[in-house]
C-alpha cells in the first residue's frame, strides 16, 4: 500500500432528516467487503442552512455523497459538472468529488429498471402513481429504456402530473396521459401491466393510506411494484397480494442505486457475496410476492 491508499476516504448522504438511512451500512459493507479503507457517514443538514453547508464541505477532503430527500434538485447548482441523463430527470442523487470538482449523476432511474430488466418488453401500458423526484427517475426510466405504448402518469397535484409529462415527451414517443389517482377510473385505460407507486403514501405517517387499489387496475400477470420499502411490506402491495397480484418493494432499488452510485465512486461493482448478503438482510424476501 502506498501513502496516498493510507488515507480513510470519506463518503456521506446528504439529505435531511437521516437518522433512519441504510445508507452507511449498505456502502460500509461494500467498502469492507473489498478491505477499503474508506468510510460513509450521514450529514444532515437543516434545509435553512443548505446554501451555507454546501460551500463549506466543497473545501473539505471528500470522495463522494449520495443525496436525497429534500436535495436531490437543491443540489444542482453547486455542482461543477452534472451528467446528462441526471440533467434530463432534473435531479441528482450521487455527486463524485474529482480533484475538488463536484460531478452529479444519477442512479435511481436505473436502480429502479434492474430487478425488473428481464420484464421490460412486457410492459406496454404503465401506471405511474405520483410525480414527485422518485417519479421523474421512474417516468425517464420507462419513457428512454421500457418505451411502452402508454404511460399513465396519476398524482394528486394533476398540474404536476402534467408538467412533467410535458418534459417527458421530449425523450420518447409513447404515448403520455395524465390524471388524479380519484379520475383514473374514468380515464378508461386499463388495465396495466406494470402499475408503480412513487408516492410516499404507504410510509411513515401515510402507512395506512392507499392512493388507488391497485387490483382495479390491474390484469392477472401486472406487476405491482412499491418504491417504499419501509415498511417492507406496504398497505399498497398487502393489497395486491392479496388479489393475487405478483409484488416487489422498493429494497432491490435501494441496493441497486447504491451499487450503481459504488460503481461511479470506485470503479467497482459490489462484490457478489456483498449483493446476495444486502438483498436477504434488508428484507428482498419481505416484500416480494412474485
Ligand atoms: N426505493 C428507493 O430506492 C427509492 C428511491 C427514491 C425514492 N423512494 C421513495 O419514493 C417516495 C417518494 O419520494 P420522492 O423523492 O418522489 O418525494 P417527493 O418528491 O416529495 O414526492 C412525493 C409524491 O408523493 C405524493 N404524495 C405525498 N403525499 C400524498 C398523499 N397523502 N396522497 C397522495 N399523494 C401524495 C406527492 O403528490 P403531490 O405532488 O400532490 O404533493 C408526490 O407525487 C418516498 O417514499 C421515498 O422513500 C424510494
Amino acid at each position: 500500500m502506498n501513502s496516498t491508499e493510507n488515507k480513510m476516504e470519506r463518503y456521506a448522504i446528504l439529505g435531511f432528516p437521516l437518522e433512519h438511512s441504510v445508507s452507511p451500512k449498505i456502502h460500509n459493507r461494500a467498502f469492507n467487503d473489498y478491505g477499503m479503507n474508506a468510510h460513509y457517514g450521514r450529514k444532515a443538514i437543516h434545509p435553512d442552512e443548505f446554501d451555507q453547508v454546501i460551500p463549506r464541505l466543497k473545501k473539505e477532503d471528500w470522495r463522494g455523497f449520495n443525496v436525497t430527500i429534500p436535495f436531490k434538485e437543491r443540489i444542482l447548482p453547486f455542482l461543477d459538472w452534472i451528467e446528462e441523463t441526471a440533467k434530463a430527470i432534473g435531479a441528482v442523487n450521487t455527486i463524485k468529488v474529482e480533484n475538488g470538482r463536484w460531478l452529479g449523476f444519477n442512479t435511481d432511474w436505473s436502480g429502479f429498471l434492474r430487478p425488473i430488466q428481464e420484464e421490460l418488453p412486457e410492459f406496454r401500458r404503465c401506471l405511474v402513481l405520483g410525480a414527485g423526484g422518485a417519479a421523474r427517475a421512474v417516468t425517464f426510466a420507462l419513457v428512454k429504456e421500457v418505451k411502452p405504448e402508454v404511460l399513465m402518469i396519476a398524482n394528486r397535484t394533476k398540474k404536476r402530473a402534467d408538467a412533467l409529462a410535458n418534459e417527458l415527451r421530449k425523450f420518447g414517443t409513447c404515448e403520455i396521459k395524465t390524471a388524479t389517482p380519484d379520475s383514473l377510473e374514468k380515464t378508461g385505460v386499463q388495465p396495466f401491466d406494470l402499475i408503480v407507486n412513487t408516492t410516499s403514501v404507504g410510509m411513515g405517517d401515510l402507512k395506512d393510506q392507499l392512493v388507488v387499489e391497485p387490483a382495479h387496475f390491474a390484469h392477472a400477470n401486472t406487476l405491482i411494484y412499491d418504491l417504499v420499502y419501509k415498511p417492507p411490506l406496504t398497505l399498497f402491495l398487502q393489497h395486491a397480494q392479496h388479489a393475487g397480484l405478483r409484488t416487489i418493494n422498493g429494497f432491490p432499488m435501494l441496493i441497486y442505486q447504491a451499487e450503481e452510485a459504488f460503481k461511479i465512486w470506485t470503479g467497482k461493482p459490489y462484490l457478489p457475496e456483498t449483493l446476495k448478503a444486502l438483498l436477504q438482510e434488508l428484507g428482498l424476501e419481505q416484500g416480494s410476492g412474485g
